[in-house]
């Protein structure tokens, strides 16, 4: 499966830039995660590489399909859960996932059938057929993935399906999706950084439209200047070292983002003076912070434009 943008930027209101000239060739099997801060372009992405919203210049493919002149083509081949989707509240679980399983060609008995295995898959068996308003907002969350993943979609965008889902909850939809993730292409926005680099073959960091950095967590960890973590346990912990970044996470504990030997380096320091620490490789979250952390949140940077 593939995914292909070519200078893909998006303009709301004539001002306001939402995708900067974004390319990238994500052709695979597997997950591809997309993260980034509020604001940072992930739904604008998704609404246009699934055909829902007209870029404003540059081009999206899918499988070699344009988005924008293949437009009903492109939708055989894809599935989205948009991030405000909710089930219709009148309609049981059961009858939302075999409805939009008929809607996309399968009989009634097929329909019904697919629904229920996905429905069981995520726990929901017990309410397939209670009015999906009685739903807690999470079931509402995973019955919306249910749907989509019970169909035949190659290319699957699911744009923030773990938001408000109950560790639990999230980890079963993690194993639904490395189950189905090896004959298709699923494009998953999500916050939860961790998620994103277990789950993820691909992440793409994205920030004010424009592509970060692109590649498996590996390679993104090869890309920053500060690869490894030193985690510190000790009251108010100081280093003055230009090399490195120092993270307060408490008053107890601090993180310090080094080069391999920089951290190394400092071990005989702690030993000495008792504290406890451990060195792990930097995970995403160290990453994404690396690369974003020290910008302040400007969103109003652009208004003078
Ligand atoms: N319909 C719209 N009209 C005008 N501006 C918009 C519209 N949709 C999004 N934007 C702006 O475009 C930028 C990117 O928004 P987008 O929804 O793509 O971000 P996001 O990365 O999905 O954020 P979040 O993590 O909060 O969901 C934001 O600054 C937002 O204010
Ligand atoms: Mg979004």
């Amino acid at each position: 499966m593939r995914i292909r943008a070519e200078e893909l930027s998006k303009t709301y209101d004539r001002k306001h830039r939402a995708l900067d000239s974004l390319s990238i060739d994500i052709n695979m099997n597997g997950i591809f995660s997309v993260i980034g801060r509020n604001g940072a372009g992930k739904t604008t992405f998704v609404r246009i590489m699934s055909t829902e919203l007209l870029p404003t210049s540059g081009r999206g493919y899918i499988n070699e399909m344009d988005v924008v002149d293949q437009a009903d083509a492109v939708r055989q081949d894809i599935a989205v859960v948009p991030q405000e989707a909710r089930p219709l509240p009148w309609l049981t679980p059961l009858q939302t996932v075999s409805s939009y399983l008929m809607w996309r060609g399968y009989s009634y008995r097929e329909a019904n059938e697919k629904g229920k295995d996905a429905l069981r898959e995520l726990g929901l068996e017990g309410k397939e057929n209670e009015k999906s308003r009685k739903l807690s907002g999470g079931q509402k969350r995973k019955l919306m993935a249910a749907t989509v993943i019970s169909s035949e979609a190659h290319i699957v965008f699911l744009d923030e399906p773990t938001t408000g889902l109950d560790y639990l909850s999230r980890k079963e939809l993690w194993q639904l999706l490395s189950r189905m993730k090896k004959d298709r292409l699923i494009i998953l926005t999500t916050h939860y950084l961790e998620e994103a680099e277990i789950l993820g073959d691909q992440i793409m960091i994205l920030d004010h439209g424009k592509l970060v950095d692109l590649g498996t967590i590996d390679n993104l960890r090869n890309k920053v200047k500060l690869p490894y973590v030193l985690k510190v346990n000790a009251e108010n912990f100081k280093l003055e070292d230009d090399e490195v970044q120092i993270h307060p996470v408490s008053e107890k504990e601090t993180f310090v983002y080094g080069s391999a030997s920089k951290i190394y380096g400092l071990i005989p320091y702690l030993v000495t003076n008792k504290m406890k620490f451990t060195v792990e490789e930097a995970s995403l979250s160290n990453i994404f912070e690396q690369y974003l952390g020290s910008g302040e949140d400007d969103e109003n940077e652009e208004e003078d434009r």
